[in-house]
């Protein structure tokens, strides 16, 4: 079978072999890191940095900046288009701090958040301010304080305690379907890690963190060795000045999230010359891009594909093909299961995939999945990358595969990602 593919893939690869050596004398060098496993990020992220006690930083999708208590630390350069304070304590109101605010930056405290014992929502928007109950110790009383969920427009919901004990409103608060839950946990002048644990069960947000738990005011303003012996479910520890990316997880229901598997070679290549970033991975980047999907590119255990001879890699290539080899690859650092779709790209090798694609194929089962082929190549299209995939994964649905020119994707890049939004775009897959 081998040997007649082997046939099949030299007939299509004689043409561009040929025209490969007038098309090389020209070097395109394009940069650009080679990672492996990079969760998808992408501009529509929203970001939380902690500053320390309760202060945090949050940058929303659209670039809006909102800080929260502000008091701790010192980066407050982003101008300011929302600032909350959820009670007057000298630690939650540096207001002054601030000084960098946009044209129609919003001030919301306690006394606008909690009016006659009500406790107000704000819909601006760039995010959803829903005040909430707060105090119900000695030094803060439940009329003078608030706490604060925000809902962004990704729809994650981040809900900031304030400065509290257990609260009456907690017990119903499971129903707001919290994504990232800060809890005080200072144990002197609110509630301690015992009390804050009961809160993160009752509220049951999908991650729990730790904040406002500095007791010995060393300048830190976070207690890490307090913050790791709370046992809260979920929990998650958040440094001071570390800055997190809010994502949206639905735990316990099914996500449907894209992971894009492939391999692609640098040096020297097809009629593009020696580069840096292979072709396949340019277009791998714009679907992951536009899809906010992650990342998986299959490397070899051990690289030494050669990189500065073009025709020394089509014979070792074509030895490997002959010998249906599987090359090792690096360890498979995805759960399959997270994905419901999986874009897998490949340049074509001798009318086929490299043979490290199918070391990878054995390794991880994709019946069950939407799987989107995409190749670069030299003039031979897909090369069946779709029918090779199908007999792979019978249980899988195939979509509608798209196959680029490798000397496009490094000299006409605008002109291929059209066609890569034009194609995803009609594919109809769920962001
Ligand atoms: C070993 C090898 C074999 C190739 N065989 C074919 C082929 O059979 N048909 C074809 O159209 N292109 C072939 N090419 C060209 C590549 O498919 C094309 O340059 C591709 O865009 C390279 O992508 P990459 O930089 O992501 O590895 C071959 C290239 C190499 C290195």
């Amino acid at each position: 079978m081998y040997m007649k593919m082997l046939k099949k893939g030299l007939l299509l690869f004689i043409a561009f072999t040929f025209a490969m050596v007038s098309a090389c004398t020209a070097t395109s060098v394009n940069s650009g890191a080679n990672q492996s496993v990079v969760k998808g990020v992408s501009d529509m992220n929203v970001k939380l940095k902690y500053m320390g006690q309760g202060t945090v930083r949050i940058t929303t999708e659209d670039n809006k900046v909102i800080y929260v208590d502000p008091f701790a630390g010192d980066d407050y350069s982003a101008a300011a288009d929302l600032i909350l304070q959820t009670h007057d304590h000298f630690d939650h109101s540096a207001l002054n701090k601030v000084a960098n605010r946009n044209k129609d930056c919003q001030i919301i405290t306690e006394k606008e958040a909690l009016v006659n014992g009500e406790h107000k929502t704000f819909d601006l928007p760039f995010v959803k301010v829903v005040s909430v109950e707060a105090g119900y110790n000695r030094n803060h009383d439940v009329n003078k304080c608030v706490g604060y969920v925000l809902e962004f427009k990704n729809g994650v919901k981040v809900y900031l305690t304030g400065d509290t004990s257990k609260t009456k409103q907690m017990e119903k608060m499971s129903s707001m379907n919290i994504d990232y839950a800060f809890y005080c946990t200072d144990g002197k002048f609110n509630m301690g890690n015992a009390e804050a644990a009961e809160c993160a069960k009752l509220v049951n947000a999908k991650h729990n963190i730790p904040y406002h738990n500095d007791t010995n005011d060393d300048g830190v303003r976070f207690d890490r060795k307090l913050a790791e012996e709370w046992t809260a479910p979920n929990k998650m520890i958040v440094d001071v000045n570390e800055e997190i990316v809010l994502e949206k997880e639905k735990v316990g229901e099914k996500m449907s999230k894209t992971l894009v598997l492939y391999s692609s070679f640098i040096g020297e290549q097809y009629s593009v010359g020696v580069i840096e970033k292979g072709n396949t991975e340019i277009v791998a980047d714009m679907i992951i891009e536009k899809l906010g999907a992650d990342r998986y590119k299959v490397e070899p255990k051990n690289d030494t594909y050669p990189k500065d001879s073009y025709k020394r890699l089509t014979e070792i290539a074509s030895e490997e093909l002959h010998n249906n080899a599987r090359p090792e690859i690096k360890d498979v650092t995805f759960d399959i299961s997270n994905y419901d779709t999986i874009f897998i790209g490949a340049p074509v090798w001798w009318g086929d995939f490299p043979m490290i694609m199918y070391t990878l194929f054995e390794k991880v089962d994709m019946n069950g999945k939407t799987i989107v082929p995409f190749s670069t190549h030299g003039g031979s299209g897909l090369s069946g990358f779709d029918n090779k995939l199908k007999r792979l994964y019978p249980n899988a649905t195939i979509m509608r595969g798209l196959a680029i020119t490798g000397t496009d994707t490094q000299n006409k890049k605008d002109s291929v990602k059209s066609e890569v939004d034009k194609w995803i775009n009609g594919l109809n897959i769920a962001k």
